[in-house]
């Protein structure tokens, strides 16, 4: 008892910080573990029971492991740690995880199967400022609850046309800063139905050549795609003759002379 007096008033008296301990008496009182800032170099081999958001972001993590079995969490935060490696195994604990951020990392590839096992509760998943180079088709293809996809500022050159297929609960997709070239209408053209709220895809080099015509085709005639891309610079960097335009205002004949 005394105990949970003592973390609660250090919560407040440190601004959310109740410490890094990892009894279980200071986490009944907030179900939050902030470790945030903590030079750690590997993931706690255990988690409180009963913890419901974990905060490890800013330390220097940079292979994760296995993350702890816990069935009540819920909220991950690895943020900032320099990850470069995720193991294959590292979320199949996590059987009740519907947040995980992995923002400001190292991350060039994730293996096929990570998602696999879980975590298949997963509804906000952040990779963005990371160094991914592609998106391959079965990444994704279990994480069906998925509602946020947050793949900004990475290095992408190549997500393949159904890595997004399954995702049928999918409303805010950002792949704006990235290496994409041709816009590929089926990553999205099935998400309609989503009652889809945000889609970014600015700061790419869009090249409106003839690859990229039946997918401008495409976005002419679906009016709840250009709502949402209204605004942003979703523009061709090439060729020459049609760089800075809107990617809705090429022609047929324009796009298919420049290839
Ligand atoms: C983490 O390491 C830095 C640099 O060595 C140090 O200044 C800082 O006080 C450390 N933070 C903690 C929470 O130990
Ligand atoms: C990450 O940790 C695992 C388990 O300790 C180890 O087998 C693997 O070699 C490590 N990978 C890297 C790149 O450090
Ligand atoms: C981005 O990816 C390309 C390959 O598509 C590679 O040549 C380049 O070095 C990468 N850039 C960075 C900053 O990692």
């Amino acid at each position: 008892m005394a105990r949970i007096i003592f973390c609660f008033l250090t919560y407040i008296l440190l601004n959310g910080q109740c410490g890094c301990c990892f009894s279980s008496e200071c986490i009944k009182a907030e179900h939050f573990l902030n470790c945030k800032e903590r030079n750690l170099t590997k993931i706690p081999p255990s988690l409180p029971e009963g913890v419901k958001s974990v905060d490890l972001s800013n330390n220097h993590i940079s292979n994760i492991t296995s993350i702890p079995e816990t069935s009540t969490l819920r909220n991950l935060d690895l943020s900032s740690n320099g990850v470069s490696t995720l193991m294959y195994h590292a979320f199949d604990n996590l059987d009740n995880l519907e947040t995980l951020i992995l923002s400001n990392n190292n991350i060039e590839k994730i293996a096929d199967d990570i998602f696999v096992w879980n975590p298949l509760k997963l509804e906000v998943l952040r990779l963005d400022n990371n160094k991914l180079e592609f998106i391959q088709h079965f990444l994704l293809y279990d994480l069906d609850k998925l509602q946020e996809l947050d793949l900004h500022n990475n290095n992408i050159s190549f997500i393949h046309p159904h890595a997004f297929a399954h995702l049928s609960h999918l409303t805010r997709l950002r792949l704006n800063g990235n290496n994409l070239f041709t816009f590929e209408h089926k990553w999205i053209s099935g998400m309609k139905s989503n009652f889809m709220t945000e889609l970014k895809f600015e700061n790419n080099p869009w090249s409106c050549d003839c690859a990229m015509t039946p997918h401008v085709k495409w976005m002419k005639s679906a009016k709840w795609f250009q709502h949402l891309i209204h605004g942003q610079a979703f523009t061709c960097q090439s060729p020459a003759s049609l760089k800075d335009q809107n990617i809705l205002l090429p022609t047929v004949t324009e796009m298919n002379a420049a290839c």
